[in-house]
């Protein structure tokens, strides 16, 4: 946990961001999905016209975790990922969807030739300055951007403490000199509005260890390092009486913030 607290580190910002791809299986097997309540708000500015069959690109799509929620509710995905191993196991997960390789900086998309952009879990690995007027570019006017996030919702106290023995959140880099999880402001896009929503994920030890252990943070660590931070864990979990062996419902919120391209 070398540089927790020092302050924003690029080249270890640029490890973590491209590390998903090493643990791509583990990831679409053990990633919490979200809650079709969460999905449909951020699309309400667009389903206002047309309640299913909108066109929506799914940025920095991963496995597919949101691909598969828009699916599920009729939309038609184009999905754009720039990593190769996150890619191929979203066409494994999401054959329906079209798959492109791509980037927020960059996106394989003609102009205004979306109904709708979402992206899961990945505002922090953008650069906004650049990948705002991209979106603007291939998002049609009126319609939402919304980036939503799934959380450990550690308002609740065994959760905080979990926090504390497995530091995941983004502060972990220092990331205030970065923009972060919060949209930026800008021109071609109406001001960001908020909602938060409150889930449950069933899990094991064993299945919350395997979770945590898809995180970036953990996935840039050395192997004995790896092994260390996941006994930190499986120790604070045997203290804890909310983690049964049988099993028990992990506390989640989907934070969601959503704005609209100017101009509709
Ligand atoms: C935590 S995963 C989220 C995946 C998926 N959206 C989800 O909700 O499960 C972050 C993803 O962002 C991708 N990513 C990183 N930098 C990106 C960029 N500049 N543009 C687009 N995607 C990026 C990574 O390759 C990774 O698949």
């Amino acid at each position: 946990m070398g540089n927790q607290g020092t302050g924003y580190d690029p080249e270890l910002y640029a490890r973590r961001r491209s590390s998903f791809g090493a643990a791509a299986a583990e990831y679409a097997a053990h990633r919490p999905d979200y809650p079709a309540e969460a999905v449909a708000w951020a699309l309400a500015p667009a389903t206002g016209r047309q309640a299913a069959g909108l066109h929506v690109l799914d940025l920095a799509a991963g496995t597919g975790k949101l691909t598969l929620g828009l699916l599920a509710l009729g939309h038609r995905v184009t999905a754009v990922e720039p990593d190769p191993a996150m890619l191929d196991e979203l066409r494994r997960q999401a054959p329906q969807a079209t798959a492109l390789a791509g980037s927020a900086e960059r996106i394989p998309l003609p102009d205004a030739s979306v109904d709708a952009v979402v992206v899961g879990q990945a505002i922090h690995w953008f650069d906004q300055s650049r990948a705002l007027p991209e979106i603007a570019r291939v998002l049609r006017p009126g319609g939402p951007l919304a980036t939503l996030s799934n959380a450990d919702d550690d308002r609740v106290e065994w959760i905080a403490g979990l926090g504390e023995v497995s530091p995941s959140q983004v502060s972990y880099l220092g990331w205030a000199t970065r923009p972060g999880t919060r949209l930026a402001p800008d021109p071609a896009f109406d001001p960001a509005r908020d909602a938060d929503f409150p889930h449950t994920l069933r899990r094991t030890a064993d299945s919350l260890i395997a979770t945590i252990a898809t995180h970036s943070h953990m996935l840039v660590l050395e192997p004995a390092e790896r092994d260390e931070a996941k006994e930190r864990i499986r120790a604070y979990l045997r203290s804890r009486p909310e983690v049964s062996e049988d099993g028990f419902d992990l506390p989640l919120v989907t934070r969601v913030q959503r704005c609209v391209r100017a101009g509709g």
